[in-house]
């Protein structure tokens, strides 16, 4: 009876989600698409905002400081929805959360969706440089061994065009092209958007390869794997009855901007600095 009693609590728990900014909100809302009775609760680094080009022990030091801060709020889930901080952070956040929680990365059902599609095939990734950097996806796809071949390129000036808003149109459009265009990234099946931001510009990046190659979108893959995952940990909440809340680690307009329209007007936005 007591058991019961603590499952139910537990999963009536919001999920803790976080990002440097605005990338983990395509996470969210393909959350809110898949699971429409979690609750969530955002925090977006944008203090600290890009992720991309810090260091691995600035980036650990965030996650942790953010983990802290989504244990406080109750989450019973933690889901770094940030390729940059999944790469370096995942498993240093796991050990920190132990058993107050579970803990999630980007990247795995991304890996998982390769291993059950892409055997012996050739396949892009385009991230940040600490994402690309890392090598968490070779490594991972290596130790799959299923002679899929990864070709990663880092594209560094993603995230600030879509941070000022460039989605679609030339500008975002003649960026995209110089990238893709490199050499490295040729005779690839499918590409790995390999940054949570990237999904905003899943169109233009489709148009560029038409049908010949899968734009891999980690932010629905991601989704399933959360649903499949509280499915199985018995963790699903049946009655939501508290709203989303969204936390910044500085107010930025181009943050508020797009919670409004990822989720509408009714956006419960919060400044909170993390300490030092
Ligand atoms: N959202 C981050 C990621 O998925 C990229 C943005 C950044 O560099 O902070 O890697």
């Amino acid at each position: 009876m007591r058991q019961k009693l603590i499952m139910s609590t537990i999963s009536s728990a919001p999920i803790g989600i976080f990002d440097s900014g605005i990338g983990g909100l395509t996470v969210a809302q393909a959350i809110k698409r898949e699971l429409p009775n979690e609750q969530i609760v955002y925090f977006g680094d944008t203090a600290h905002l890009p992720y991309g080009d810090k260091s691995t022990a600035a980036i650990q030091s965030y996650c942790i400081k953010i983990t802290q801060l989504l244990l406080e709020r109750g989450c019973k889930l933690i889901l770094i929805a940030c390729n940059s901080a999944s790469a370096v952070g995942y498993e240093l956040v796991k050990e920190y959360v132990g058993k107050r929680a579970k803990v999630l990365n980007v990247i795995d059902p991304v890996v998982d969706y390769l291993r059950e599609l892409y055997p012996g095939k050739r396949v892009g990734l385009i991230g940040t440089k600490q994402t690309v950097n890392s090598q968490v996806y070779q490594q991972k796809i290596n130790a799959l061994g299923r002679r899929i071949t990864l070709h990663s390129l880092a594209t560094p000036l993603l995230v600030p065009m879509i941070e000022e808003g460039f989605f679609k149109g030339e500008i975002s459009e003649k960026i995209i092209e110089k990238y893709l265009n490199d050499p490295w990234l040729e005779d690839i099946k499918g590409i790995i958007l390999g940054c949570t931001h990237y999904p905003l510009i899943k169109q233009p990046i489709q148009k560029f390869y038409g049908q010949q190659v899968e734009v891999i979108d980690s932010s629905e893959i991601m989704a399933k794997a959360l649903k499949s995952f509280l499915g199985f940990h018995n963790l699903y909440n049946r009655n939501s009855t508290n709203s989303d809340h969204f936390m910044v680690s500085d107010f930025t307009e181009s943050f508020e901007e797009s919670t409004r329209l990822f989720f509408g007007e009714a956006v419960n936005l919060e400044l909170m600095p993390l300490w030092d």
